[in-house]
């Protein structure tokens, strides 16, 4: 039995954007993922985090920042004491890239071209939320948001001025933490991402 088609949801709405999003095919990497996984929170937020590209369970839920990563952010923001419900949350790359390996799938870096097609689809998302300040998480997230070639770690902690009137505020990629395997330089490491959070918290109010 066919199924009444939804209605569209009206043009310039998130909603229309997240739609078209949802059948892009700008890059290759959509004929692999399972679905496009858009950005995520409310029209008029005023802070915007962009990660680098969904991993395993969000390609699966369709969610961005569910799976290891996005708990530990989750708890990272809430000892910060940011409501994750007031932020807009996306990723510099819409689609899972990975390889196959077994049963499993590993996380794969999209590259430069990727990240550029794909930023199509951030820009639009900016161009919407119009947010006053956005968190760049990692060193994916920070060359789709700027042109200048900075190296995370020199700018790393602090907001500057970017294009378009934007600020930004530059941070590590919560799954560089999860990779650490030394015990006390990844306390070390967890430390300077929870001061990083308390820094844009203040930023905030
Ligand atoms: N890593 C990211 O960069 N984004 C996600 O959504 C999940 C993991």
């Amino acid at each position: 039995r066919n199924q009444p088609a939804e209605p569209e949801p009206p043009a310039g709405t998130l909603e229309a954007l997240r739609a078209e999003a949802a059948v892009c095919t700008r890059c290759p990497l959509h004929a692999y993922a399972t679905q496009t996984v858009f950005g995520e929170g409310p029209r008029d937020a005023r802070v915007m985090f962009v990660g680098e590209q969904p991993g395993d369970q969000e390609d699966i839920s369709g969610r961005p920042f569910v799976g290891p990563a996005g708990m530990l952010l989750d708890q990272v923001l809430l000892e910060a004491g940011i409501d994750r419900s007031t932020l807009y949350v996306t990723n510099a790359v819409k689609h899972f890239k990975y390889e196959p390996r077994g049963k499993r799938r590993i996380h794969q870096k999209p590259n430069m071209g990727e990240v550029k097609l794909c930023r199509w689809w951030l820009d639009r998302e900016m161009s919407l939320i119009k947010p006053k300040l956005i968190v760049a998480m990692g060193a994916t997230a920070l060359a789709a948001l700027t042109d200048v070639k900075e190296r995370l770690q020199d700018v790393r902690g602090r907001a500057m001025a970017i294009e378009g009137g934007r600020t930004l505020f530059v941070t590590v990629h919560p799954s560089y933490l999860l990779r650490i395997p030394d015990e006390r330089l990844k306390a070390e490491e967890l430390a300077r991402f929870r001061d990083d959070l308390l820094k844009i918290q203040r930023l905030i109010v």
